[in-house]
């Protein structure tokens, strides 16, 4: 069993890079930024406070890792929410447990998220730290909408990627940041190919080592 860690901050093209991945492996994918959208879903549904951290985890262990859809969960206003609660242990704690849970499928496994590399899978193969600045960032984020038919704000987003970093990386639990032997992957000047074949190259070294 072999698991990819992939982490990086919001818009930094994890994501895409992460599915790529595990697309090009035959591995399985989990996004797991899902599973606090998900929980936090839960919660604006049903009307109750962010601030509960006890009810905020019961919802956590209620969450099925197979039914996460991105598209019901892409809401700005669900992530906002995802990382209130994400600062909470008792939540992180029960998002993890699936989390590792996941993790040891065969014949492997990609994850990505925040603290994959450091606290969800510290023995992973591979760990790659994928960011790109704020304004990159905050430029794609920007042109998925307007590609999207919709109206943006470029002002108003790029406060918002500089805001929801301030809150992932100054939180005292399990904050964003490369795990020690993680490989920095920078997807400012890079499409998307470039950053899959720089991935893929690491990826390989790591594999054979292993057999
Ligand atoms: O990646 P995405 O924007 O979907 O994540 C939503 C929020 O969930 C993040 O801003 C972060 O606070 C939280 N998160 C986390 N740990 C992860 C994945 C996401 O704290 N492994």
């Amino acid at each position: 069993m072999i698991t990819i860690a992939i982490d990086g901050p919001a818009a930094s093209g994890k994501g895409t890079l992460s599915r790529r991945i595990a697309e090009e492996y035959g591995f399985h994918h989990l996004d797991t930024g899902l599973t606090y959208r998900a929980t936090a879903k839960a919660l604006l549904d049903a009307g109750l406070s962010l601030d509960d951290e006890a009810v905020a985890e019961t919802m956590a262990r209620e969450v099925e890792l197979g039914g996460l859809d991105r598209s019901v969960l892409s809401a700005h206003a669900i992530g906002e929410a995802a990382s209130k609660i994400a600062v909470m242990p008792a939540v992180r704690r029960a998002l993890v447990e699936a989390q590792r849970g996941f993790s040891r499928k065969e014949p492997g496994t990609v994850l990505d998220g925040r603290d994959i590399g450091t606290v969800v899978c510290p023995d992973a193969a591979v760990k790659l730290y994928v960011t790109a600045s704020p304004e990159v960032r905050a430029k794609r984020r920007y042109d998925e909408i307007i590609a999207g038919g919709g109206t943006a704000d470029y002002g108003a987003i790029f406060e918002d990627v500089k805001k929801r970093d301030e809150r992932d990386m100054g939180r005292a639990d399990s904050p964003l940041k490369p795990a020690e032997d993680a490989h920095l992957l920078d997807t400012s000047e890079m499409g998307i190919e470039a950053a899959f074949q720089a991935a893929k190259t690491l990826i390989d070294a790591a594999l054979k080592e292993k057999i």
